[in-house]
């Protein structure tokens, strides 16, 4: 039997649907309009279409968005001097560095120059640590995204094996923290798993994959969970976008997963479109934070 569709396209829509009613509500109470500013450096062509939807995400939001494009030899010095002058702009509430940075730019030394109360992505070496600590500040988008996606869906966390795939500042080692603490912003069933987390030198690692009950699939490698990989009836979270000749791809080779995974995400309109709405989510979360 086929598995069954995660939508997270629906579910992001849900979500943008629910911010939108709620930044309405903040603006008419508070006077104040958040605001969303995001830095991109150079001209990678996948950075741009997602700076450009996040733009257009926060206007249907009713979110105010301003957009710093830097050349791509920018140094380190002008960079760190526009995110300075960001923080200490009260007009904006949320500071997104798009990340990848070029290569003579230290990413750490830039995510942890925005001011901790305006870093929407989580990134801040501060932030990261309440993460870890169970007290977050700011939860990560793609993170987040994950958790929104299985609770919407009545997927129960707790108690349940996750298995990690991939160890990434962004998604993997933030998501395995999140997963594996005694709570959550949606309640205890979407937090207490047990977390096993896998990467590029793991040994036996279909071994461990076929443990998950809550497979996420987070490496960056086109297909690279095979159906012999997954469990019959595991949930799989492909949070994979690898752009391939054959249009974009997740990590998970999805067709053959369909025939043994008891539930999946897509690529597109899996985990995807999740990242922004939880973008928009901290972005308000930010403006309300600086208001009080
Ligand atoms: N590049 C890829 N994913 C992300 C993200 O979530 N935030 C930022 N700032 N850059 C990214």
């Amino acid at each position: 039997m086929a598995a069954q569709l995660l939508d997270g396209k629906g579910i992001a829509k849900q979500i943008r649907d629910e911010i939108k009613i709620d930044v309405a509500e903040f603006v008419e109470k508070s006077g104040v309009t958040p605001c969303l500013a995001a830095v991109l450096v150079g001209d990678d062509p996948a950075s741009q279409v997602y700076v450009r939807n996040k733009e257009r995400a926060c206007e249907v939001a009713g979110i105010t968005s301003q957009l710093h494009r830097l050349s791509a030899d920018t140094s380190e010095t002008d960079l760190l001097a526009l995110i300075e002058q960001l923080n200490g702009d009260p007009a904006v509430h949320g500071i997104l560095v798009q990340l990848p940075l070029p290569s003579h730019i230290t990413e750490t030394k830039i995510l942890d120059a925005v001011h901790p109360l305006k870093d929407v992505d989580s990134f801040h070496a501060e932030n990261v640590g309440l993460v870890v600590q169970g007290r977050p500040r700011f939860l990560p988008c793609t993170p987040h995204g994950v958790v929104q996606i299985l609770h919407r869906c009545g997927i129960e966390i707790s108690g349940k094996h996750a298995v990690v795939v991939g160890r990434s500042e962004i998604v993997g080692k933030p998501l395995a923290n999140m997963l594996l603490q005694r709570g959550s912003n949606l309640g205890p069933s979407a937090a207490n798993a047990t977390v096993t987390v896998c990467h590029s030198r793991t040994a036996n690692l279909p071994e461990i994959t076929r443990q998950a009950d809550i497979l996420i699939a987070a490496i960056g490698q086109a297909k690279f969970i095979t159906a012999d990989m997954i469990k019959p009836g595991a949930t799989v979270i492909d949070v994979g976008i690898n752009r391939t000749d054959d249009g974009l791809v997740g990590d998970v080779d999805f067709d053959a997963a369909l025939e043994v995974a008891g539930a999946i995400t897509p690529v597109p309109g899996g985990v995807g479109p999740l990242t922004i709405a939880m973008l928009l989510w901290n972005t308000l979360a930010a403006a309300r934070m600086q208001a009080t």
